[in-house]
């Protein structure tokens, strides 16, 4: 088969496996477009079975998937997070502060887009040192609170996206207030100085460059990342199966 009979035969596969599968999507997919108080509509099946597993139309992840497979087959470009870890690495902070840098927005980047930073601690809290978590977790509040001590302006690009009147939630404010007296206070702040200079156009980072340190401070699960039984394993189950039945 030359590539084009290969490329073919690849799709005409694909569309018989979608023809036999019905995909049902969740809520919160749809939540906003329609009523999330009337029920979501099932599709008619004729005989079909709904999905329980693999999503034929996603890239197929490993067997035992590392969190660089996650980074390869489900989130977006990553550019924007590795540029900023580089950019840490290039400060000089400690590796805990790089790998913090490195996963602090992954919620964006593979799974939710609201209270990103609270999803992205959750994903990788079994897996990384507290401090680090911790230090994903409280970015989410400290982007929006200027420190002059290190350097840090509320984000002009804030302004432009929200508008010059916006102010965070109550929740916000006190998770900052708490963060600031915290010990890993400059930690998390780290990501978020390290975060805000970190878009730059053009500037292309491999995720390998960070092979070592993610290999010193993320602790990888031998049975696959989703496939263990951490607290967190449904999580990374729902990036790799995004739309199964149940
Ligand atoms: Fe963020
Ligand atoms: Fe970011």
């Amino acid at each position: 088969m030359n590539t084009v009979e290969r490329a073919e035969a690849a799709e005409h596969a694909l569309s018989q496996e979608l023809d036999r599968l019905v995909i049902m999507k969740s809520t919160i997919y749809t939540s906003g477009e329609r009523d999330p108080r009337v029920a979501v509509p099932r599709p008619p099946s004729e005989g079909k079975r709904f999905l329980m597993g693999h999503d034929p139309r996603l890239p197929r992840m490993p067997e035992k998937p590392t969190l660089f497979d996650f980074f390869k087959y489900r989130f977006g470009p990553a550019n924007h997070m590795l540029q900023s870890a580089r950019l840490a690495q290039k400060n000089g902070v400690d590796e805990k502060i790089v790998l913090a840098c490195l996963l602090h927005d992954i919620g964006i980047a593979g799974f939710i887009r609201g209270d990103h930073g609270y999803w992205a601690a959750q994903l990788v809290e079994p897996y990384v040192d507290e401090e680090v978590s911790w230090a994903i977790r409280y970015h989410q509040a400290l982007r929006f609170f200027p420190d002059e001590s290190v350097g840090y302006r509320y984000p002009e690009l804030y302004t432009k996206l929200f508008g010059a009147d916006y102010t965070p939630e109550p929740y916000i404010h006190e998770a900052y207030r708490f963060a600031r007296a915290h010990k890993w206070y400059m930690t998390s702040r780290l990501v978020t100085v390290n975060d805000l200079y970190a878009f730059e156009p053009g500037v292309e980072v491999e995720l390998e460059e960070f092979t070592d340190v993610v290999g010193r401070h993320f602790k990888q699960p031998k049975e696959g990342l989703g496939l263990d039984a951490s607290p967190s394993s449904h999580m990374w189950r729902t990036i790799m199966w995004p739309t199964r039945y149940l």
